[in-house]
C-alpha cells in the first residue's frame, strides 16, 4: 500500500456523535457560478460528549463564507475552516444555533455530487456523502434532522422549485425577476436523503388514495417535450404504492410524491424523502425508444425508490457499513414486487442470471467483499452486486428459513420498533429472531463472510431399503483478508421427483431439519436419509435459486435432461437445462482453445427443440430456457487461465449449430410469436418478442439466415424499440449484410434521442470482432457522445469493458490500455464512474498468463499515478493486492 493511502474507515471504530442537529434550515439562493447557501443548524451537545469537545463538521471542496453562533459572527481563533472540514471550538454546553454562509459553483461541478447541473436543471445527489458538498455538516446518516428548505432562483430559469417534505410557502419577490419556495419534511432524517431541484421542467400530475384514507398528489418532473413518455412510470408508481400497502403494510406518509428524471445521473435513481431524483433511463419510456427490458427496468426501480420510504428512509441506517440494510432489503422488496406483477418463475430466473453474471464474479475475485464490509477506503464503491443482489438473497434466505408468516411478522416488528431511527444489521435479525424463536447467529454469518459457499451433493439410491442418501457438503472460499470460513446455514428447498416426473410426498427425512421443502443445512456435511422412497428418484435440488451458492452435484446430463423436462419448479427446469448446456459449452471451449472441432450433444440439442415448440410454455419462459449461459459464466466456471476468445467462438459455434439442427422449429415458432396486435408493454405481450427475438438470434447466426433476409425484415418491420434494437443487434453481430445500412437508419431514426442512441452505441461495443476497440475508440467523437454524461460512457465504453469479453480482453492487451486511459481521464471530472470503469478489471487474475500479465501492466499504470481520486485508487489498489 502507498504511503500517502488516507486511513480506512473501520466498522469497529463506530461510535455516535457527540452532537445532534434537531433541526436544519436551508436558504438557497440559486445562480450558475454562485450559488449561496445559508444553514441554520440548531445543535444540542449529547448527555453521551465530553464537556468542551469541539464541533467538527465535514466539508468537501467547500468555500465558507460566513459563520455565526447565536447570531454573533465567530471570532478567527474560535474556529478552523478548511474545504473539507470545520471545526469549532468554544461552543456553549446548553444549545445554541449555527449560521453558515458557503459559497457554490453548480456549474463546474462535474462529479454529480452535491449540488449540480443536469441540462440546465439544478438538481442534487447526496448518498452517500455529497451533502458536505453543500454545506458543512455532521454527513453521516445517524445525524437526523427535520429540515425546511428555502429555495430561491431566477422564475424564468426556474419556474420549478422542489424540495423534500410538503410544500409550505411560495412567491415571487418583488422588485427583482426572483422567486422563492419553502418545502418542509417533517420526518427527521439524514443529510443524504436531503434534495432540491430547480429548472423548467414539465410536470404529469396523477393522485393516489391511501389505505388510510389521504389524498396524495404524485407528480413526475421532466424536460419539456417528454411528458408523453411518463404514463408507464406513473401507473408503475401507483402500483408500488399499492402493493407495499397490500403485502407489507406500509402506507405512504406525506402529502406529495415527487420524482424529477434528469439525464446526467451517477446511479440508477435516489430516494429522497418526498424527492425522489432518477436518471431519466428509469422515468422516460415510449414504445419507440424503450425496451421491454427497459420498461421492467423502469417498474422496478420506480418501485425500489417508493419502497425505500419505509426501508431507508422511516428507518435508516446507523452507519455505512450497513447499507445492506436498507438496499439488499430494498432489492428484495422491489423483487417481489415485480413477481407478482410478472410472472415469478422468469423474474426468478432473470434475478439469478444477473446474481450469476455480476455478483458471484465480484465475489470470486479482488474486489470480494462481505455484504456488510467492516471496512472502506471509499463507500461509494461498495454499492455492489454484493450489497445490492447478495443482499437481497440475504433477506430471501431469512423467508425460506422462517417461512412467510414468521418472516411478515419479523418485519412487522421492525417496523414498529425501529421506525425514526437509524439502526443496524444486528437490530433487523434481532426482529426475526424475537418473531421467529429461531436463533439466527449462524445465519447472520451471511452478513460476515464474502464468498459464494460450494454445496456437493452426492446421492444413492438403494432399491432394497427403500433408501435415499444424500450427502451435502457445504465449503466458503477464501477471500480478501478472510482466509478461514465457518459453515454456513442454508435454506436447501428440495424434492424427490419420481421416474414418473412427479413429486414424491410424505416421506420421511433424517439428517438435517427440513421445514416445508426446505431442508436447513447448518454443518459442512449432512448426511440426509429419505427413507420409503418406492424407486430410484432424480433430486431437484435448490429449487427457486433457494440460496446463493454453487450447487455441484453428481447428476448426470440424462437426469439433468430429465428434470428440464419433468421437474415441478420451473425455476429448476430451466437450472438444469443451463447446467447441461454450460458443461456442453465448457466442452465447446477447450475443443476452441485445442483448434478441435466443435461438436454439440444430439440430446441437448433435442431438450432445447422440446422447450421451444411447447405451447404449455410462458412464452418468457421458453426464451430464457433458449438462452445460452454467457460468456462471463463460462469464465467465472472454468475459473482459470481464462481465454475470452475461446470461449466466445466456442458460444458462438455451438448456437450455430443448434440453429441448423432445429432451424426448422425455430422458424415456426418464430412466426408463430410474431404479434397479433398494436405494442403493448405486458408480461404477455413481452414474453413473445422475447422468444421471437431470441429465435431471431438463432436463425441469424445459423447457415440459413447468413444472407440476413430474415433479420433485414425483422429490422425493417419493427414497430417498436424491442424489436428493432433485436434485429440491429443480430446484424451487427453476425456481421450480415445490410448491417450497416440498419446502423445508419437507426442513427437516423433515433439520432436526437440519447436514451435511444445509446443502445446503437452499446450494440457496436459489444460486438465481438477484432476491429470493436477501433469502432468504440471512433465513436467517442461522435456528436451524439459525451464524456461527461455517464449514461453515454457507460453505454459505449462500459458496454465494450464488461459486454464484450473477447475484445476488452484482446491478446495484445489492447483494451486493457484503452480502458486505463479512459479511467485516467475521467478520474479528472467524474471519479465515481471512473472507477465504476475501472471495476471492468476485476477478474483479471483469473485469465491465461498473457493477458493477465498485460491487464496487470494496465491496473500498474493506473496505480502509479500520483494524483488519482480515492475512487479510483481504491479499485485499482484492491485489484492489485
Ligand atoms: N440509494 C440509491 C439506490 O436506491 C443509490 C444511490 C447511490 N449513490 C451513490 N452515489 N453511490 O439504489
Ligand atoms: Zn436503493
Amino acid at each position: 500500500m502507498r504511503p500517502d493511502t488516507p486511513a480506512p474507515v473501520r466498522l469497529e471504530d463506530y461510535r455516535p456523535t457527540d452532537f445532534a442537529i434537531d433541526t436544519v434550515s436551508l436558504d438557497i439562493r440559486l445562480a450558475p457560478k454562485a450559488t449561496q447557501v445559508r444553514a441554520r443548524l440548531a445543535i444540542r451537545r449529547r448527555d453521551t460528549a465530553a464537556k468542551g469537545a469541539p464541533l467538527v463538521l465535514d466539508g468537501d471542496e467547500l468555500d465558507l463564507v460566513s459563520l455565526a453562533l447565536d447570531g454573533r459572527p465567530l471570532a478567527a481563533d474560535a474556529y478552523t475552516a478548511a474545504p473539507d472540514r470545520l471545526e469549532i471550538r468554544a461552543l456553549p454546553d446548553g444549545p445554541f444555533v449555527l449560521e453558515i454562509e458557503t459559497r457554490l459553483d453548480p456549474d463546474a461541478n462535474t462529479k454529480l455530487m452535491g449540488l449540480y447541473r443536469s441540462s440546465g436543471t439544478y438538481c442534487t445527489q447526496c448518498e452517500a456523502e455529497g451533502f458536505r458538498r453543500i454545506t458543512y455538516f455532521l454527513d453521516r446518516p445517524d445525524c437526523l434532522s427535520v429540515y425546511t428548505t428555502r429555495i430561491e432562483a431566477r422564475e424564468s430559469d426556474a419556474p420549478v422549485l422542489l424540495g423534500n417534505g410538503n410544500p409550505v410557502e411560495a412567491g415571487r419577490i418583488e422588485g427583482t425577476d426572483r422567486h422563492y419556495a419553502v418545502w418542509h419534511d417533517p420526518h427527521p432524517k439524514p443529510a443524504y436523503l436531503f434534495a432540491m431541484v430547480a429548472g423548467d421542467l414539465a410536470r404529469v400530475s396523477n393522485r393516489f388514495t391511501t389505505a388510510d384514507g389521504r389524498d396524495v398528489a404524485l407528480n413526475i418532473y421532466v424536460e419539456h417535450g417528454n411528458e408523453g413518455a411518463c404514463d408507464w412510470a406513473m401507473d408503475s408508481l401507483k402500483r408500488s404504492m399499492r402493493w407495499d400497502e397490500e403485502v407489507f403494510g406500509r402506507i405512504y406518509d406525506l402529502e406529495v410524491f415527487n420524482i424529477v428524471a434528469v439525464s446526467d445521473f451517477n446511479m440508477g435513481a435516489m430516494e429522497n424523502k418526498g424527492l425522489n431524483i432518477f436518471n431519466d433511463k428509469y422515468v422516460l419510456a415510449s414504445p419507440d425508444t424503450a425496451t421491454d427490458q427497459d420498461y421492467a427496468g423502469i417498474e422496478a426501480v420506480i418501485a425500489h425508490e417508493y419502497f425505500h420510504n419505509w426501508t431507508g428512509n422511516r428507518i435508516t441506517c446507523r452507519d455505512w457499513f450497513q447499507l445492506c440494510l436498507k438496499e439488499g432489503l430494498t432489492v428484495f422488496r422491489d423483487q417481489e414486487f415485480s413477481s407478482d406483477m410478472r410472472s415469478r418463475p422468469v423474474k426468478r430466473i432473470a434475478d439469478v442470471r444477473l446474481l450469476k453474471s455480476h455478483q458471484f464474479p465480484e465475489d470470486a475475485g479482488p474486489l470480494a467483499h462481505p455484504v456488510r464490509p467492516r471496512l472502506y477506503h471509499e463507500i461509494n464503491n461498495f454499492y455492489t452486486a454484493t450489497v445490492y443482489e447478495k443482499g437481497a438473497e440475504v433477506v430471501r434466505m431469512l423467508k425460506a428459513l422462517l417461512g412467510p408468516e414468521d418472516f411478515r411478522a419479523g418485519m412487522d416488528l421492525f417496523f414498529e420498533r425501529h421506525d425514526g431511527e437509524a439502526t443496524t444489521v444486528e437490530a433487523f435479525l434481532a426482529c426475526f429472531q424475537e418473531a421467529s424463536g429461531r436463533d439466527l447467529a449462524q445465519f447472520s454469518l451471511w452478513y460476515e463472510q464474502a464468498g459464494t459457499p460450494t454445496l456437493t451433493v452426492d446421492s444413492k439410491y438403494e432399491p432394497e431399503a427403500r433408501r435415499f442418501t444424500m450427502t451435502v457438503r457445504q465449503s466458503v472460499p477464501p477471500t480478501p483478508k478472510q482466509s478461514a470460513k465457518k459453515p454456513m446455514t442454508i435454506p436447501l428447498k428440495a424434492a424427490l421427483i419420481g421416474p414418473d416426473g412427479t413429486e414424491m410426498t410424505g416421506l420421511s427425512v433424517a439428517g438435517a431439519e427440513m421445514t416445508g421443502d426446505t431442508l436447513h443445512i447448518r454443518n459442512p456435511s449432512h448426511m440426509i436419509v429419505f427413507s420409503d422412497v418406492p424407486a430410484r428418484p432424480v433430486p431437484s435440488l435448490l429449487r427457486e435459486f433457494s440460496a446463493p451458492v454453487h450447487l455441484k452435484s453428481d447428476l448426470s446430463d440424462a437426469d439433468l435432461l430429465f428434470l428440464a423436462a419433468r421437474d415441478t419448479d420451473p425455476f429448476n427446469r430451466w437450472q438444469a437445462l443451463q447446467s447441461v448446456a454450460l458443461s456442453a459449452l465448457i466442452k465447446a471451449t477447450q475443443a476452441a482453445a485445442g483448434q478441435r472441432p466443435i461438436t454439440v450433444d444430439p440430446e441437448l440439442v433435442d431438450a432445447i427443440g422440446a422447450s421451444i415448440a411447447d405451447d404449455s410454455l410462458d412464452p418468457a419462459f421458453r426464451a430464457l430456457c433458449l438462452q445460452l449461459p454467457g460468456e462471463t459464466d463460462l469464465a467465472r466456471e472454468i475459473g482459470k487461465d481464462v481465454d475470452p476468445e475461446a470461449i466466445c467462438q466456442a458460444r458462438r459455434q455451438v448456437r450455430a449449430t443448434i440453429a441448423d439442427r432445429l432451424a426448422e422449429t425455430m422458424l415456426a415458432t418464430y412466426t408463430a410469436m410474431t404479434s397479433p396486435g398494436p405494442f403493448s408493454p405486458d408480461a404477455a405481450a413481452s414474453g413473445r418478442r422475447a422468444l421471437r427475438n431470441v429465435l431471431l438470434e438463432y436463425l441469424s447466426h445459423g447457415t440459413g439466415g447468413q444472407d440476413g433476409t430474415l433479420a433485414r425484415a425483422h429490422f425493417d418491420a419493427a414497430d417498436n424499440m424491442t424489436d428493432r434494437a433485436a434485429a440491429l443487434g443480430v446484424l451487427v453481430h453476425a456481421r450480415l449484410p445490410g448491417h450497416e445500412e440498419a446502423l445508419a437508419a437507426f442513427a437516423d431514426r433515433h439520432g436526437h434521442t440519447p436514451l435511444a442512441l445509446d443502445k446503437w452505441f452499446t450494440i457496436q461495443a459489444t460486438a465481438p470482432f477484432g476491429d470493436a476497440l477501433d469502432t468504440v475508440k471512433r465513436l467517442t467523437t461522435h456528436a451524439g457522445f459525451s464524456m461527461g454524461n455517464p449514461n453515454r460512457v457507460r453505454a459505449l465504453i462500459g458496454a465494450f469493458a464488461t459486454g464484450n469479453q473477447s475484445q476488452f480482453n484482446r491478446a495484445d492487451g489492447a483494451g486493457f490500455d484503452y480502458l486505463a486511459e479512459v479511467v485516467l481521464s475521467l478520474d479528472k471530472t467524474n471519479p465515481q464512474v471512473a472507477a465504476r470503469l475501472a471495476s471492468a478489471f476485476r477478474s483479471w487474475r483469473s485469465l491465461e498468463p498473457e493477458r493477465q500479465a498485460r491487464a496487470e501492466a494496465a491496473l500498474r499504470h493506473v496505480a502509479a499515478m500520483a494524483e488519482l481520486s480515492p475512487d479510483v485508487r481504491d479499485i485499482v489498489d484492491r485489484c492489485l493486492q
